[in-house]
């Protein structure tokens, strides 16, 4: 049976309100509580979900990053974990304006600092009341909406209106959206990001940080409600349990062939790849290069586009190098931190999320 035959339906998120039992005490109205039930759909490298909210009182809040869902080895920087904190501050003010809120974020100017075992303060986060807009509650929903599609995609590209519409509102903050749906490129593209995937796996510490998030079994992913559910990865369980923890045997000769041939038959009909670029360096720059793709991801899903970001392809240098050559002239002059591809899929497994109650901060939990 093919795996996508046997996905869990889609399961909408339950309607708000829940129980009073999810609601932190400075939140006495639960307007916190509400507002992270559908912020937390957002996105997260490995679906790690390193947001933690500490409510100051009912109007202000600090949002931290959870000492215990971090990538010091594979992130060293915290720049991709600023950018998903940064979505997730975003995915949260839309949530708020659908409940009469305009939530303002200050961020932290500095990087996460990994030495500390306890939750880093990232944003200050303040809320003051909104007039409520008609649309809010349509844009909310789309926080629920967008997923991540590693399956097939349909053979078509991705139509330029919509990509169009990235673009212009990229260049509002200062980056760059291109794209390609020249066949050549984008079947090169998909080997080089293959490689990439492979040669990073190679490594031990990076392989062994990327282990941590792996849940190749329903039971594993379904305890946790975080990480890589073998489901959503579009890999039968057992394969992606034995890539990892008997990688040597993966490394060379049939299985290595069988893994590579796999991974990119599990991305066919794929007919465009798009990329942002801009300033990267900063943490500032982490933390608007977050927004611009927040929104961009949520228009994309809005008009059924699926995407899958290539994070090994921008990471890794010397598959950064062979992408922007293979490339050529239409190679971006700036930075490129994203790297995806995109089109029209079936609707993928749903990838889950911790609960409501468990991000807000209790300041008597311990962290290992
Ligand atoms: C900054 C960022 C980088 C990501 N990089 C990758 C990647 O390299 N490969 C991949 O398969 N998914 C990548 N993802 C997608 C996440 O794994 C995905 O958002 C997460 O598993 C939750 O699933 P969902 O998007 O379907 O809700 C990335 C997401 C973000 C926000």
């Amino acid at each position: 049976m093919a795996l996508a035959a046997c996905a869990p339906r889609l399961v909408k998120p339950p309607v708000w309100p829940t129980t009073p039992a999810v609601r932190a005490t400075a939140d006495h109205d639960g307007r916190w509580a509400e507002a992270l039930h559908y912020a937390r759909w957002t996105p997260s490298p490995h679906n790690m979900q390193p947001w933690r909210l500490r409510l100051l009182n009912a109007w202000q809040a600090e949002l931290c990053c959870d000492p215990d869902r971090q990538l010091p080895n594979t992130d060293p920087q915290s720049a991709f974990t600023m950018v998903t904190l940064s979505m997730f501050a975003e995915h949260l003010a839309i949530a708020f304006a659908a409940q009469g809120y305009a939530l303002s974020a200050e961020f932290v100017d500095a990087p996460i600092d990994y030495t500390v075992r306890a939750p880093v303060l990232v944003a200050m986060l303040s809320l003051e009341p909104l007039p409520k807009r008609l649309d809010a509650r349509a844009r909310r929903s789309a926080l629920c909406e967008r997923q991540t599609s590693r399956l097939p995609y349909d053979g078509s590209c991705v139509h330029n209106e919509v990509l169009e519409t990235i673009q212009r509102r990229s260049a509002t903050e200062g980056h760059q959206f291109g794209w390609t749906h020249d066949r050549a490129q984008v079947r090169a593209g998909i080997a080089i990001n293959r490689d990439a995937v492979f040669a990073d796996m190679d490594s031990e510490v990076a392989r062994t940080e990327l282990r941590r998030w792996i849940r190749p079994s329903d039971q594993q992913a379904q305890a946790t409600n975080d990480g890589l559910w073998s489901r959503c990865m579009h890999f039968p369980g057992w394969l992606l349990r034995d890539f990892f923890d008997n990688h040597r045997a993966w490394q060379h000769g049939a299985r290595a062939a069988l893994g590579k041939r796999l991974l990119t038959h599990g991305m066919r009909g794929t007919r465009t790849l798009a990329w942002w670029s801009g300033p990267f360096v900063t943490p500032a720059d982490w933390v608007r290069a977050g927004r611009v793709f927040a929104h961009a991801w949520l228009l994309l899903s809005e008009a059924g586009v699926h995407l899958h970001p290539f994070g090994s392809v921008v990471t890794n240098p010397d598959a950064h190098q062979r992408f922007l050559s293979m490339l050529g002239p239409s190679r971006p002059a700036n930075t490129m931190w994203l790297l995806a591809r995109m089109g029209y899929s079936d609707q993928p497994p749903r990838s889950l999320r911790i609960p409501t109650s468990a991000i807000f901060l209790n300041d008597t939990e311990q962290f290992s």
